[in-house]
């Protein structure tokens, strides 16, 4: 399973790249206004950054709104893919963007139905909200499990972000389901990391060593 990272701020993006982990960016409307920035200038400084997949969501609920801004997308960086909800709007656009070679990510992905839908107008990647799903005490980790097993059948070469995710077992949750990719905010990426038991090892380590240079 690859990480992206989730989140529209850059130094976020240039600490959890430095882990040498990270392969992907993905941003919402929601993470782009905690920015108060230009839009367009974050997503250029991403690309200066990440070299894979950096999904940037349109504003536009129709299709001809988001086709127009999935262009403007599509032309501000090669790694940009245009992330667009999975509505009737937001399949015709995904054709019309998947048919001129420009890779699209259904987002707000909440069922099996949705996700193969999606992948059956061109998306390149669907985007499942685990953490959502667990809000709503719905099993987000199954939905992903059940999408990753019709891909597997039918040979569906989309592939399933594993997004909303909020805590480290939502990671854990995300590659038992068999999600190709999980994006995750930089503070979770961490916290994913961390564990006493290797803190405490590492301080046996130097305290043993420095006792034995005495
Ligand atoms: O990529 C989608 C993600 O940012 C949504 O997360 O926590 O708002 O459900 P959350």
């Amino acid at each position: 399973m690859k990480f992206f990272v989730d989140t529209a701020h850059v130094e976020d993006i240039r600490a959890a790249v430095r882990l040498g982990v990270v392969s992907g960016v993905t941003t919402n409307p929601s993470l782009m206004a905690k920015e108060g920035r230009n839009p367009v200038e974050v997503i250029r400084e991403i690309a200066a950054i990440v070299d894979g997949p950096i999904s940037a969501e349109v504003i536009a609920l129709d299709t001809d709104g988001m086709v127009k801004e999935g262009r403007e997308w599509a032309a501000v960086a090669p790694q940009v893919v245009v992330k667009l909800p999975v509505t009737a709007d937001g399949l015709a656009a995904t054709k019309i963007l998947a048919d001129e070679g420009i890779r699209v990510n259904m987002t707000l992905v909440f069922s099996t139905n949705q996700a193969l839908l999606a992948a059956r107008a061109g998306a390149a990647f669907v985007s499942p909200f685990i953490g959502r799903l667990d809000d709503i005490g719905e099993d987000g980790p199954a939905l992903v499990a059940d999408i990753a097993s019709v891909f597997a059948l039918h040979g569906i070469a989309t592939q399933i972000i594993a997004a909303s995710i909020r805590r480290p077992l939502d990671l854990t949750a995300a590659a038992r389901a068999g999600a190709d990719i999980a994006t995750v905010p930089y503070r979770v990426l961490l916290d994913a990391l961390k564990h006493p038991l290797t803190d405490a090892g590492i301080a046996r380590f130097m305290a043993d060593w420095q006792a034995a240079k005495q």
